[in-house]
């Protein structure tokens, strides 16, 4: 272990106490409360091992959840401490209106105001599903008490007529051949109860995937374990491992803030590229860098993209599967294949280093879904950052999942001013598009809408018709991780704020440029300045309660979308 031994050592059930100058009072009457739980004596002299929850009726990818809860109590009790579970609000992507992004940061707080409230001498994080696992560590961050992140682990995939399939990539896929008049109705009522077919989170390398291999590069997880399928035996026993961990480091006090430095977060951000991982985990790796105090420029990602290849291939970059990337060697694979571009000095929860780590794991991959360096799905990362006059604060493209011929493209704006814009349009008949045009989308950033995954526009229906499967599309929203196409996300200041997405008329000239990094409106400074006057900021509803404080307070995409008081006050770089 690399971390100070304690002063005080583990607390216990009684631990953390909130007296008025009795201490001794207050002592006793915790025991007294203690008791009725029906705790006898020995187990109030153990480390509390908190074992922060997030299952829910409501999130389908938490459903294992409590099995693999058991064998987290079982690893605490059987290094010596004493489990005690506990609640938190739950994230369950498909089930949040208007949009779980919105929740992070509520579940962020819950997390970091529970585990500092109550007597845990570390805590164990379980959570799975898109937003959890960021929120969990963001919180679990700021209040810097030992932690071990647990994720539920992937679904495996299903079948139809022969097929593989894996929510939610090919979800997508067979939408678009349905709305395309490929498939019939009876069909995609098939293809629908094929998608999803054990517990766990998404099948390919979306969003919930992407954490659990940024979690397990950052050092937090249990090196191995991010890919492990939520119903496969080794996920239990990463469970059990990852429970007794936690009772060590509640002995010797190693928290977050030594695991995780900057090197950390860049091996974290090659593992992003290496992965093709979802463009979400920029803003989540953003907030949980910064609940740290550090943090990654756009030109830091653009350079650390040009010089990682791709080698993960799974959907929806490439082919496979999250089941098949676990067989295949899972994040210790990818550490071993980049070798000296990692900081294999990065310390991991577990009290080793990288180095250990690949020093004590079999060498062995399948090439086929971890490539070699040699052979990658891309010589170049996934996800790169563009800027310009329509994205000053920068800009999001998937270049990995997007359709290179259009990398350098001009083209008209065809704008939709709204997520209601865009429901009401954008499969009408009139609607005056080109498959050269470009789609855009605005208001529909953090303050605007809390940043839905609508950045993912579809092809409109004239052209999908005709055949048109990818178009460049733009916007401040987000998208699923599990989604492709060519589409700029994130667009920074958003429209709502007065982003220049909000000057951008019908008709205007688009350009982007992958190889500049750049996206322009080619519309003049002395034109957009006209403009610029005579807007107005969309009329924001009547709020109260968390929808005000979010809206008052949540920071663009570039700045992780966190709330701002939440930022340390320091930073380190
Ligand atoms: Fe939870 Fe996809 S719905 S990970
Ligand atoms: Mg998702």
């Amino acid at each position: 272990m690399t971390g100070t031994e304690s002063t005080d050592g583990p607390q216990g059930l009684t631990g953390n106490l909130t007296h008025y100058g009795d201490p001794g009072f207050a002592a006793y009457l915790r025991r007294s409360f203690t008791k009725s739980m029906g705790y006898g004596e020995d187990a109030l002299s153990r480390p509390t091992i908190g074992i922060a929850t997030s299952e829910s009726g409501f999130n389908n990818c938490h459903r294992q959840m409590p099995e693999l809860v058991a064998a987290i109590e079982r690893g605490v009790m059987l290094a010596g401490g004493l489990p005690v579970a506990f609640p938190t609000i739950s994230l369950g992507e498909p089930f949040l209106h208007p949009t779980s992004m919105k929740f992070r940061n509520l579940m962020a707080m819950d997390v970091e105001e529970m585990v500092r409230a109550q007597p845990v001498d570390s805590v164990v994080l379980v959570g799975g599903c898109d937003k959890t696992v960021p929120a969990q560590l963001m919180g679990a961050f700021s209040v810097d008490k030992p932690a071990v992140q647990v994720v539920t682990g992937p679904m495996m995939t299903g079948s139809y007529h022969g097929e593989r399939l894996g929510a939610c990539t090919d979800c997508r896929r067979f939408w678009g051949r349905y709305r395309a008049g490929e498939i019939t109705e009876p069909q995609i009522t098939a293809v629908e109860g094929n998608l999803a077919t054990t517990s766990g989170t998404c099948a390919v390398m979306g969003t919930a995937s992407t954490m659990a291999c940024i979690a397990e590069a950052l050092g937090m997880s249990l090196p191995g374990t991010a890919a492990i399928p939520n119903v496969h035996a080794d996920r239990l026993r990463a469970g059990e491992a990852s429970g007794a961990l936690a009772t060590q480091l509640a002995r010797v006090a190693v928290r977050p803030s030594e695991i995780v430095t900057k090197d950390s977060v860049v091996n974290a951000l090659r593992v992003l590229l290496a992965i093709g991982g979802s463009t979400n985990a920029v803003i989540h790796l953003t907030a949980m860098a910064r609940r740290l105090g550090l943090g990654f420029t756009a030109e830091e990602l653009n350079g650390l993209s040009d010089t990682t290849p791709v080698l993960v291939d799974l959907k929806p970059s490439g082919e496979h599967y999250m089941e098949d990337f676990h067989r295949a060697g899972g994040v210790p694979a990818v550490f071993r294949e980049l070798g000296d571009l990692m900081n294999l000095d990065c310390a991991t929860v577990a009290g080793t280093t990288w180095r250990d780590v690949l020093a004590d794991t079999d060498p062995w991959r399948d090439e086929r879904v971890v490539r070699p360096v040699a052979t990658p799905v891309s010589v170049v990362g996934g996800i790169v950052s563009l800027s310009g006059n329509l994205a000053p604060g920068g800009a999001i493209l998937k270049r990995s999942a997007a359709d290179e011929s259009l990398f350098e493209s001009e083209g008209r704006a065809v704008v939709f001013d709204s997520l209601q814009d865009l429901a009401d349009r954008i499969d009408s008949p009139d609607l005056d598009v080109r498959a050269d045009d470009v789609l855009v989308l605005r208001n529909a950033g953090p303050v605007a809408e809390a940043m839905p995954e609508a950045g993912y526009i579809p092809i409109p229906k004239v052209l999908a018709e005709q055949g048109v499967k990818d178009m460049v599309r733009i916007s401040d929203a987000r998208m699923s991780g599990t989604a492709y196409g060519t589409i700029v996300l994130h667009i920074a200041p958003e429209a709502a704020v007065g982003g220049p997405l909000a000057l951008v008329r019908d008709g205007d000239r688009i350009r982007m440029s992958v190889r500049q990094r750049s996206l322009e409106l080619l519309v003049s400074d002395e034109e957009l300045d006209r403009r610029r006057e005579e807007w107005q900021p969309p009329a924001c509803g009547d709020e109260r309660g968390y929808s005000r404080l979010y809206r008052d307070h949540v920071l663009q995409a570039d700045e992780g979308c966190d709330f701002d008081f939440c930022l340390p006050t320091t930073t380190k770089g």
